[in-house]
Formats: C-alpha cells, sequence, structure tokens
C-alpha cells in the first residue's frame, strides 16, 4: 500500500501560558468574605492546617488526636484517609460538631492512579501520548473522588536528570517541553472542566521548585543552579500545570540558593504569584516547615512556621507549627493579619470552587464508590496504556515471541504482582492484579511455559540457577524478568549505583550461555547502566512498572498482539560516572569530534554517547525517513516555516512512530543546547504506509532567556532535526530575523 497522508504539528504555547480554566478565574465566593469574617483566629488557623489520618504512612511523624482537632475546629484539612464511609465520618464531624461547619478537604498522593493503577509516570511519559496520560489521571480522579477524596498531590512536575534519585520514577523525565506538555494534560485529567464536578478533582503542582535536581542524587539534599537553569530547564513544567489551571502547588524539601523552597520568597511570591499569577494556595510538602530548622535556616519550629507563612505558604502539611504558633504570632504582629486572612482566603475559595459549600458529602457515596472503582473499562484502559508505555530498547529479532512454542520464563519479578504496582500506588492493591507476568504469558501461550525464579532481585543467593538453566535447555526461547524492587524507587530511595542488582546480571550471563535467544524484561524506575546485559540479551523491553494490568500488558507485547512504540524520556548513560547526560547539553569549546584528539571534552573510558538516548525506542517494524523539506530557507518576527519529512512503514507490521523535532540556535548571547526538543508527532502506520509529517517552526520554539534575562529569539542560523530518536535524526538548516 502506497499511500501519503499529511499530518500537520503546530507548535505549542508552553510558555506563552494557555488558556487557564474557568475554575481559576473565580476564585472570590461571596459566602468566604462573611465567614471571614466571622472566624476567630482559632478558626483561621485551623483552615491552613493538615494532618495526616493513620491511615497510611507517607512521612516521618504520626500524630494522635486528629480526629479531636477536627472537632475543636483546629485542623481544617485531612491527607492519607479515603473511602467513602471513612471520609463521610469525619465530613460530619467537621460540619456538625465544629461551630462554623467549614467542611474538610481530603487530599491524597494520586500518583499514577487510584485503585486502578497505570504505568509509574516516568513509564506513563515514555509513551507521549498526551491523550492517553490526560485519561489516566481523569479515571483516576473518578476512582479517588468516589472514594471520597478532593485533592491529589499530582501532578508532580520535576525535571531530572538524575537516575541516582528515586523519584525519577514519578515524574516525567528530563524534558521541559515534554514534562510541560504532559503536567498540563494530567492537570486538565484532574480537573477537567469544572472543580464543582464531583468526578474531578484539585490538582497540586509539585514539587515547587527543582526538588528533581539534588546533589549526588540523595533524596531531600541541597539544589543549587544559576536562575537561567532554574528558569529554562526545571521550571516550565510548573508553570504548564499552573497555567492549566492547577490550583494547588506543593513547595519542595530542598533549598535553592541557601533558602528552603518552603520559605523561598522568590520562588513562592515573585514567580509564583506576580509573574504566573497563580491564584490557588500553597501547601508545604510534609514537615517542611519543621524541617527548616535542621536546615539550619530558622531557630526553632515556631520561627520556622513565621517564615513560612510570611513568605507565601499557605498550608502547613504536619509540622503543627501553624497549629501550636501561628495564633500567638499574629497576636504579637510577626504576622499580619492580612497575611493569615490571605492565606485562609485562599483555601476557602478553592473549598467553594470544589463545591464543598454547597453539599460537603458530595464526594462521599459508596454507591458510586463501588460503581466507579476498578470497572472493566478501567482495567481495559489500563491494559492497552501500560503497553504503550513500554519501550523496546533492543532487539536482534527475539522479540514477537510466536505462540505455541515453549518458553522458559525465569525470574522472582516475573511471579511478583505486587512490584508491577510501583511505588506511591494510591489505593492499588496486590488482590486487584490479575496476573503476573508468568501467568499472563501462560495464558497467551497456552499454557506452554516454565517457570523457575532463577533468584530474587537482590541478595547472592544462586541456589535457583539451575532449576532456571534447567527449564532453559527444555525451552526454545527465555523471558527472564529482571529489574529492582518496586521500594527501590520512589521517595527516600536514592541509590549509589545504577546496576541491576543482586545476582540478576549473573543469571542473565548464565542463561546466555546456553544458546537459547533471551528476552529481557525490565521492571525499574531509573534509568540503569545496562552496558553489560544488551550483549547478553537478544531483546531488552523497558516495562516500568507497568500497574495492574501490567502482567497482561507485557504479554500483549511479548506476543506482538501490541507493537511497542514508547520513547524514553530520559536518557539511559553507559555508567553513572556519564551522570548528568542529557540530550539539551551545550557542545563545550571543546567538543570531542577527532578520536586521537587529547584536549578535547571527553572520558578516556567510555564514549561521550549515553547507552540509550533521549528518544529512543525501537518497533516491530522500521520506519524510513526522508530528507527534511523546508519551506523557506529563512522567516522573520511572527512568520514561520514550515518543516517536513516522509515517514514510511518499511516493515511487516503496522506500527506508531513518534517523530520528533528538536532545534539548534547556532550563536546566541547565552550558548544554546546542541539539540532541543521543540515538537513531536505520533503516527500510525500500515505496513508500506508513509505519511508527510509537517512541523511549524515560529518563533516560540527559537525562544530563551537572553544574556538580560529577558525572554525572545534572536537573529541567526539555526539547524533543524527530525528523526525518531534524538540521536537518529536528518537536519536541515534556516535563518531566523527578529
Ligand atoms: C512527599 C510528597 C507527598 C507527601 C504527602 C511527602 O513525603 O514528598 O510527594 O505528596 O509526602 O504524602
Amino acid at each position: 500500500m502506497k499511500q501519503s497522508l499529511i499530518l500537520a504539528v503546530a507548535a505549542c504555547c508552553l510558555l506563552a501560558g494557555c488558556a487557564a480554566q474557568s475554575t481559576s478565574d473565580n476564585l472570590n465566593d461571596p459566602r468566604v468574605e462573611k465567614l471571614l469574617k466571622r472566624m476567630t483566629l482559632d478558626e483561621k488557623v485551623g483552615q491552613l492546617v493538615l494532618f495526616t489520618s493513620d491511615w497510611s504512612v507517607t512521612g516521618p511523624t504520626m500524630r494522635q488526636g486528629y480526629i479531636d482537632d477536627i472537632r475543636a475546629g483546629r485542623c481544617g484539612n485531612i491527607f492519607n484517609a479515603y473511602t467513602a464511609e471513612y471520609t463521610r465520618k469525619l465530613q460530619e464531624i467537621a460540619v456538625n460538631e465544629t461551630r462554623l461547619g467549614i467542611p474538610l478537604l481530603f487530599g491524597y498522593d494520586v500518583i499514577h492512579g487510584f485503585r486502578t493503577i497505570f504505568p509509574i509516570n516516568l513509564g506513563m511519559s515514555a509513551s507521549w501520548n498526551l491523550a492517553a496520560i490526560e485519561e489516566s489521571a481523569r479515571i483516576a480522579a473518578r476512582e479517588a473522588t468516589a472514594a471520597g477524596l478532593h485533592w491529589t498531590y499530582s501532578p508532580m512536575c520535576d525535571i531530572c536528570v538524575e537516575p541516582r534519585w528515586g523519584r525519577i520514577s514519578e515524574g516525567a523525565g528530563e524534558d521541559p517541553y515534554l514534562g510541560s506538555l504532559i503536567s498540563a494534560a494530567m492537570t486538565r485529567g484532574y480537573q477537567g472542566e469544572d472543580l464543582a464536578d464531583p468526578a474531578t478533582m484539585l490538582a497540586c503542582v509539585k514539587h515547587f521548585a527543582a526538588y528533581g535536581a539534588p546533589q549526588a542524587g540523595r533524596d531531600y539534599n541541597t539544589v543549587d543552579m544559576s536562575e537561567r537553569w532554574l528558569r529554562e530547564f526545571y521550571l516550565p513544567p510548573y508553570k504548564a500545570a499552573v497555567d492549566a489551571g492547577a490550583l494547588s502547588v506543593m513547595a519542595s524539601f530542598n533549598e535553592l540558593d541557601g533558602v528552603p523552597a518552603t520559605a523561598n520568597s522568590f520562588l513562592l511570591k515573585d514567580i509564583l504569584r506576580d509573574e504566573w499569577g497563580f491564584k490557588g494556595f500553597v501547601v508545604s510538602d510534609y514537615t517542611g516547615i519543621n524541617e527548616m530548622v535542621k536546615h539550619g535556616y530558622a531557630a526553632d519550629e515556631a520561627d520556622a512556621g513565621r517564615l513560612a507563612i510570611n513568605a507565601g505558604m499557605d498550608m502547613d502539611m504536619q509540622s503543627a507549627s501553624y497549629f501550636n504558633y501561628l495564633k500567638e504570632q499574629v497576636k504579637k504582629g510577626e504576622v499580619s493579619r492580612k497575611t493569615l486572612d490571605e492565606a485562609v482566603r485562599r483555601v476557602l475559595n478553592v473549598k467553594a470552587a470544589l463545591g464543598l459549600f454547597d453539599d460537603p458529602y458530595k464526594y462521599c457515596s459508596p454507591e458510586l464508590e463501588a460503581r466507579e472503582t476498578l470497572t472493566a473499562e478501567h482495567k481495559a484502559f489500563a491494559r492497552r496504556f501500560a503497553a504503550d508505555c513500554m519501550v523496546l530498547l533492543s532487539n536482534d529479532g527475539v522479540l514477537p515471541l510466536r505462540k505455541g512454542e515453549r518458553i522458559a520464563v525465569i525470574g522472582a519479578l516475573a511471579d511478583s504482582k505486587d512490584d508491577l504496582l510501583g511505588s506511591w500506588r494510591g489505593a492499588g492493591e496486590v488482590q486487584s492484579v490479575p496476573a503476573s507476568i508468568v501467568e499472563a504469558i501462560r495464558e497467551a501461550n497456552g499454557g506452554n511455559v516454565i517457570y523457575a525464579e532463577g533468584c530474587k532481585e537482590t541478595g547472592n543467593d544462586r541456589s535457583g540457577f539451575a532449576k532456571a538453566l534447567a527449564a532453559a535447555a527444555v525451552s526454545s526461547k527465555i523471558v527472564l524478568v529482571i529489574g529492582e524492587d518496586c521500594q527501590w524507587t520512589g521517595e527516600a530511595a536514592s541509590r549509589s549505583d545504577i546496576h541491576i542488582p543482586g545476582v540478576q546480571s549473573e543469571l542473565l550471563r548464565k542463561l546466555a550461555a546456553t544458546g537459547k535467544p533471551i528476552a529481557v524484561v525490565l521492571l525499574n524506575g531509573r534509568p540503569l547502566d545496562l552496558s553489560e546485559e544488551i550483549n547478553y540479551a537478544g531483546a531488552m523491553l523497558e516495562a516500568w512498572y507497568p500497574g495492574t494490568m501490567g502482567g497482561f500488558a507485557v504479554a500483549d507485547v511479548l506476543f506482538g498482539d501490541v507493537n511497542p512504540g514508547g520513547k524514553l524520556s530520559v536518557t539511559f548513560p553507559r555508567n553513572i560516572g556519564q551522570v548528568p547526560i542529557y540530550h539539551y547539553a551545550k557542545n563545550t569549546g571543546r567538543p570531542y569530534v577527532h578520536p586521537a584528539a587529547k584536549y578535547e571534552s571527553r572520558y578516556l573510558d567510555v564514549p561521550n554517547e549515553p547507552l540509550f538516548a533521549f528518544g529512543h525506542g525501537l518497533s516491530y517494524t522500521r520506519f524510513e525517513y526522508s530528507d527534511i523539506t523546508l519551506s523557506e530557507a529563512s522567516f522573520a518576527g511572527d512568520g514561520a516555516i514550515e518543516a517536513e519529512v516522509s515517514v514510511r512503514n518499511a516493515g511487516e507490521v503496522a506500527g506508531t512512530e513518534t517523530v520528533q523535532l528538536y532545534i539548534r540556535d547556532l550563536v546566541g548571547s547565552v550558548t544554546r543546547p546542541v539539540k532541543q526538543l521543540k515538537g513531536y508527532a505520533k503516527v500510525y502506520l500500515e505496513p508500506g504506509q508513509t505519511q508527510t509529517v509537517r512541523f511549524t517552526i515560529d518563533r516560540s520554539m527559537l525562544e530563551f532567556y537572553r544574556q538580560d534575562m529577558s525572554w525572545g529569539a534572536e537573529s541567526g542560523d539555526f539547524k533543524v532535526f527530525i528523526g525518531g530518536a534524538s540521536d537518529k535524526v536528518r537536519e536541515a538548516s534556516f535563518r531566523y530575523e527578529e
């Protein structure tokens, strides 16, 4: 079939700010002003207090007596409590037993699904599929709101080029452009058109800001970077979520330029409020206010609270600093009444926008909860989406597997339902996972599977090797499932070593020595050093932690029922010594171009290139790219040109390709990256089909923070690159005149 379709892709108005949603525009409910007039100091402070229930543990401290605090009107917000029944019980206390009956706000970490769990966020981002990402957030909101929740601590917008950091798994990878599209899509998914709709929930943009850049990858560690780098590469995804209408923001644990984000008025006032026009409220992270004492920024917990609220921190998560000291500080004038009222007003207005003053119980319906939880539709979507997120890192032809041949499935992770869910799994439960990977492969393959554990993910027990080798000996192919225990990613899960742990790689080598073809399936939440494994595995499929339906999704891809189309949203280095490594690096004054040169920017022991570049991902088919055709060789001012390529499916099966566009500004008033992602399009092609993909290049794609920190483009020569990965591109040149 020879067919040519044209797909035109317009530039996205990221930094210009896309239209915010209606909810953010009317945050001045008259009932709030009336209430404010009636509230005592204690009642006001109570609205700025957020305590955890004892249902989930997501931080270092717990607090007894939160129910009494609610009853006393001294705690207006609760997190880590859910189910329609339990939230109703707490809500009844707030509404019926406090003087003013102000409803509680219920928050929870709904990060990649609530009951139906989707792939971890790093995996989601590898789909580059904004509609699906938005849909996953919408489903999560439906399930969570039916369980009484109003507020999710998501999207996590932290750009990260640091695989040692366990929380890289929670974000959208390294790229500010892709990350911005994703954070906006998630915000739309959670908040919908109208926050008052009981199936939508309040989003929380976190962790503001630059939490993804801890020194040495150790969680909570110091962050320091130039303001230019911060603004260009770290802030855009937070801003995109704010522009999409998110009405809450969580400050990060880290310091930035010596000031903890929790009390950083440059972040919370100058950027968030004054520059971005944020109208919602800011919450601290878990005990973030008190932690400023240990940071060495506040003398004691009272001082920490005063510094935080005066810097723009509206709500105190779990520190009890506002709870214990704020009232007195207001009385003494250390915190002004205006500052207090402003913070309370913001919180109450968001409660009003959620519809809680109209009906505080609108989210607490056990019937709805039963109906909306883990529906067949949600699970079917989760299965498709999980397959969409998988990245085929390498393949010598071992994949797809043929149904019917005998397969040895090996590895403890193949038999683990728990690990499929990843960390931050909301209220996802192992009992809801219908199949582990080995069970799903068995089902797909008519039972013709031999399973052996081989070894665990950690430790050095090799006693299972013999059984694994025996299973391999009587099979025609091996599927080896290896990676990290899911609790090795997420919060407080940094590693100094990014190899596959334990003796799993040794098992791979032993299995490879049998000569049987091996497909490795990886479950992990960070870029790993796979330099050795790639030599032994015929194919490597990055499955992340794929969620509730992940077992089936892995089988779908292994047998070719789904042709994988995921692309890495983060660079996979050759070893930890290359870190940080990312595709928007600068050229340096001595780029490495001469193989034998000494004084060039290079390593003596590894190439400069990563093992797998940003944007990399194979398919069971091949895509061929034409050269780039530009509509004009130059453009000026508000004009635009078009860059076009033809992409042909040159293989035997249908597949989806993600066509990526990168730009380089050759000379700038400050140096520019050698490549920066500025657009992409996903195209589905039948075998033999060709599609023309056309990108519009306009000034917005050329803009950056110039030497004087103004935002704009500069005249000069540019390169445009288009291809299926950041390291596999065609290029062309154009000129731009301001
Ligand atoms: C995490 C946040 C999370 C919060 C509430 C903190 O430890 O850093 O991401 O939203 O706990 O559970």
